[in-house]
């Protein structure tokens, strides 16, 4: 739009647009997100082209001291962003020529709105990925504290939900440490590609103005300038990269809340939640529900959404840009927010349970968990080969089901009937602690192996 009210292009299309697209094709009230970046690259690309000589400097300088009024205005909440102006880049050019009239006009000479909503966009999403990544570090600081304090919690580890082996609970949350760790290196991945500058493809074939490309990257803080004029408006390569990197964390998260469900669950109670983050319910009185687990578990849902949105936009588009592509700030800033609030929300999860130590070393005493250790020990003492150590073991734990005993209750003389060339020390391999700490190999759960992670986590 212009100062008359009418588009840009008003002058080659005669009417008006219809009503039910006008507001459809309107994008303003999601980009407007991306104000501060638009009028970054707008102020680096006008001194592009003043030191370029496409412009004068008397010009340049109107048009920065406009943008910055434009900013200042928006910061200070005194901008109506109004959808008839399209997008934010639109209604930030016609602001422009309202504030210092028709040198205005000089500000899009050597650009078009493909590429500069790519640098807008891309400019967004390098200091979204850092805002990100920081939170991370938050999460993985509050699961350090828990693991501190938690180096001799005995919990049984678990497969298929059954008792599997005994772990420490310290290792069982620094899992959580390696998978935020792996997404925060997914997130530092997306800079290489993000750090390549789209300013100067134009509209799609690049311009016949003798722009400096090496300037503007330099001063909006990418590496390079992209390659292919064509391929770099119509590419979206690094929006599903951030919507794969967000889906992948979710889902880890998704998976954290849904384990602490259960373990906040009556039937396991292996830990509770503390009131602050707990709900209550509208008719049973005893009532308190795991609502912000929930929220974390069902999250994943939009953000696999996004991602899905995205490719399939993406799926059979010719080259170069269509309107099919707008879509993706909206899908972005979704993803975004959802994770943000998720990240916020385990956070304070974190914060606000206590680990039921009583009720894991109970659970960690059933199941026969220490059969592994016992086959081991043939292995180790007797010279069996597994395969022969893993069936004797098996019938101690038959003989145990049968008489309903655990394997720490066997004496030496039920043990010698089923196995005779056993002697008493077999006796500690059902101790918990000693089966914990004999998974010494590099990543076990030993508490030695968990406190020099713990050290190196600390470091890193
Ligand atoms: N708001 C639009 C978008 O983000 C701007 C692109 C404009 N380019 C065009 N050729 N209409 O997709």
């Amino acid at each position: 739009m212009n100062k008359k009210n009418t588009p840009v292009w008003g002058t080659r299309i005669k009417k008006k647009t219809t009503t039910a697209f006008e507001k459809i094709s309107s994008s303003i009230n999601i980009d407007k997100r991306l104000y501060k970046e638009d009028i970054f690259a707008s102020i680096a690309h006008v001194e592009m082209l003043n030191r370029q000589k496409i412009i004068n400097f008397k010009i340049k300088n109107k048009i920065i001291w406009g943008l910055k009024k434009i900013q200042n205005q928006i910061v200070k909440k005194n901008y109506v962003f109004d959808y008839k102006d399209e997008d934010i880049h639109m209604s930030i050019e016609k602001k422009l020529f309202e504030l210092i009239g028709d040198d205005a006009g000089f500000i899009h000479t050597a650009r078009s709105r493909n590429d500069q909503v790519l640098v807008d966009f891309k400019l967004w999403l390098l200091k979204s990925n850092e805002q990100l990544i920081k939170i991370l570090d938050q999460t993985n600081k509050n699961i350090l504290k828990i693991a501190e304090k938690n180096i001799y919690t005995i919990m049984p580890g678990f497969t298929h939900l059954k008792n599997a082996q005994p772990i420490s609970f310290a290792h069982y949350i620094l899992a959580y440490i390696e998978m935020f760790n792996r997404d925060k290196k997914r997130l530092n991945n997306n800079f290489s590609n993000l750090k390549e500058n789209p300013l100067g493809s134009g509209a799609i074939s690049g311009t016949s103005f003798n722009i400096d490309r090496s300037y503007t990257t330099k001063k909006l803080g990418f590496k390079i300038p992209t390659g292919n004029s064509i391929d770099t408006v119509s590419d979206r390569d690094f929006v599903l990269d951030f919507l794969f990197a967000s889906a992948v964390c979710a889902m880890h998260i998704s998976r954290l809340a849904e384990e602490f469900i259960i373990w906040n669950s009556d039937a396991f109670r292996l830990i509770t939640l503390n009131d602050k983050i707990v709900t209550g319910s509208s008719i049973m009185p005893q009532k308190k529900n795991p609502d912000p687990l929930e929220y974390l578990r069902g999250k994943v849902g939009s953000s696999y959404g996004n991602l899905f949105s995205m490719l399939t936009i993406l799926k059979g588009l010719p080259l170069s840009y269509f309107k099919d592509l707008q879509d993706d700030k909206k899908i972005v800033f979704e993803a975004y927010d959802n994770l943000i609030d998720s990240l916020k929300v385990l956070n304070e999860v974190l914060k606000n349970f206590t680990v039921n130590r009583n009720e894991m070393l109970n659970l960690a005493n059933k199941g026969y968990i220490t059969s592994t250790d016992l086959a081991d020990y043939f292995v180790k003492n007797l010279n069996y080969s597994f395969r022969k150590s893993y069936q004797i073991s098996a019938k101690i734990v038959n003989y145990c089901e049968k008489n309903k005993k655990n394997l720490s209750d066997l004496s030496l003389k039920e043990i010698k009937k089923i196995e005779p060339k056993v002697n008493d020390d077999i006796i500690k391999v059902f101790d918990l602690k000693s089966s914990i700490n004999s998974k010494k190999s590099y990543g076990g759960t030993s508490f030695e192996n968990i406190k020099k992670m713990i050290k190196k986590y600390k470091n890193a």
